[in-house]
């Protein structure tokens, strides 16, 4: 069976990005180390490092996206909580398993090269996981 290594992200939902950016410089000193616009997912992320794991901003790229229908639904906030996996398509069959529902059958690319895949919060009390693995 797979392991969980780490909690990889908190991603967090944003109204504002460019905002959200400089509210966390400001606040918090950290820098942005990645942003990325993942076009298909609709959605543009900044990642902070905060230790061996990172907080990831969210911003939608248009209201009739995953994110923009969070942001009108429940307002900023967070969004996911990804655990870093060694081994994701066991962890998958570990939850097909124990008939867990889930978002992506198979992994897909995410950010920083790593293979992703998100968990219906309906089977983990009312939370949206990502797994996330490393390159
Ligand atoms: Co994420």
């Amino acid at each position: 069976m797979s392991s969980l290594t780490a909690i990889d992200h908190v991603g967090i939902a944003v109204d504002d990005l460019e905002a959200a950016v400089e509210h966390y410089r400001r606040t918090l000193g950290v820098k942005p180390i990645l942003r990325e616009r993942v076009a298909d997912q609709g959605v543009e992320e900044v990642l902070f490092a905060a230790g061996n794991s990172y907080i990831q901003l969210l911003g939608a790229l248009a209201p009739d996206t995953p994110v923009g229908r969070f942001l009108t639904t429940n307002g900023p906030g967070i969004h996911h909580v990804a655990y870093r996996v060694t081994d994701i398509a066991s962890t998958l069959d570990q939850l097909r398993r124990e008939q867990v529902r889930l978002i992506d059958d198979v992994p897909r690319r995410g950010s920083r090269n790593t293979l992703i895949a998100f968990v219906h919060p309906k089977s983990m009390g009312g939370v949206l996981v990502e797994l996330v693995q490393e390159g």
